[in-house]
């Protein structure tokens, strides 16, 4: 995607086993900074602080870092502690484990003197593979939203809400839930978007506002409380939202406050689209909501929120007494029977383990 008229990913390769690029997002929207990642422990430290973040560039992220470190050190102790060091980083988005995986399977049958320039190749490959697969979550997401705008008169807005920041910062490029209506915007269909702000770190005022801003996507940003009254009003053609973990049953774990735009949706006969790469799918866990983790994140982070001044200084304030008990789960589990469909780069499916199975039979049947 374009940012201020340049070409963008959210990850990019610099200098082959020394350097790669990053967005450090806690700065958006008020800062565009890049960042080089020059070690292992910068990867780490980059997934962890959240400078990156969304599971497929978690996942992305994860890879480079492996290979930055496979450039220092290439030996079997040295690919096992990286996949620990970077596995640690952060417990709930499954495309983290699946690219550490793919990394180390790759590498182990290697010999020690292949591996750099094999790691560096792989990570390559997992971000294009990425880019490819929202690009085409993005062609089948269309037709759905095609569909949709097909029972509305000629001329109307076809109005979409969505959750968090399941965009092209969130992925290698285009996004998740985002593709879909980057392409219909992209066609000409009159879309407006619906942005949940997604308390407390805000991923949806300052990283899906600020995306769709640069792209020339109409949106609203809202409160997070405000999408059931929208949709009881029927303001919500369609929700689409990501996911950092799916089962083999279609239950879908994503960031805190989805299942409730679910819940709302159901209530309100309002479509609800879940959009992902088949590598945040967890062909291992069947029951979402016993089995995926959920992290939990500091207080502080409810507790204190930053902005950008009058003056444009970024400061945080708070907004609670100081001694306040604070919990801050960062995901919860939305049950299949609220999710209308999933959709993938292999086509639409039914939320639920044939819809899974019928679109990736070689993954299903081996687990
Ligand atoms: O805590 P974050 O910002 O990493 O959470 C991100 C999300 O919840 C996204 O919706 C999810 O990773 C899907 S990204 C395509």
């Amino acid at each position: 995607m374009k940012v201020h008229g340049k070409a963008y990913r959210s990850i990019w390769p610099l200098e082959a086993g020394k350097t790669v690029g990053i967005i450090d997002q806690t700065c958006l929207p008020h800062r565009f900074v890049e960042v080089e990642l020059r070690t292992l422990e910068d990867a780490a430290v980059s997934i962890k602080d959240m400078w990156v973040r969304g599971a497929p560039l978690i996942g992305a992220t994860a890879a480079f870092g492996v290979a930055l470190e496979m450039a220092r050190d290439p030996s079997d102790a040295s690919l096992d502690n990286a996949w620990e060091v970077l596995h640690a980083t952060r417990p709930t988005a499954i495309n983290l484990r699946w690219a550490l995986n793919d990394m180390r399977s790759c590498l182990s049958q290697l010999p020690l003197e292949q591996r750099a320039d094999a790691a560096w190749q792989r990570a390559i490959e997992i971000s294009d593979e990425d880019v490819a697969c929202n690009e085409s979550i993005g062609k089948h997401g269309l037709k759905l939203i095609e569909e949709i705008a097909a029972q509305k008169s000629p001329g109307d807005t076809i109005n979409i809400l969505t959750h968090c920041n399941a965009g092209w910062l969130a992925t290698v490029d285009w996004g998740t839930a985002t593709s879909p209506i980057y392409h219909a915007h992209n066609k000409g269909l009159k879309v407006h978007v619906w942005v949940d702000e997604t308390r407390p770190r805000n991923q949806g005022a300052g990283l899906t506002a600020w995306e769709l801003g640069e792209h020339g996507v109409p949106h609203t940003l809202l409160v997070d409380n405000a999408g059931g009254h929208l949709m009881q009003h029927g303001m919500v053609d369609l929700c689409i939202v990501g996911t950092d973990r799916t089962t083999a049953h279609g239950d879908v774990c994503n960031k805190i406050g989805t299942y409730l735009k679910a819940l709302a949706a159901h209530d309100n006969g309002v479509p609800f689209y879940v959009a992902l790469p088949s590598s945040t799918i967890d062909w291992t866990v069947a029951d979402g909501l016993k089995e995926i983790p959920i992290e939990e994140r500091g207080g502080e982070e409810v507790a204190w929120i930053s902005g950008e001044t009058a003056a444009g200084d970024v400061e945080k304030v708070r907004i609670c007494p100081p001694e306040t008990p604070l919990s801050n789960f960062a995901f919860d589990v939305t049950p299949s029977k609220y999710v209308t469909a999933l959709i993938t780069e292999r086509g639409v499916c039914a939320a639920s383990k044939v819809g899974l199975a019928g679109l990736f039979p070689e993954r299903a049947n081996a687990t």
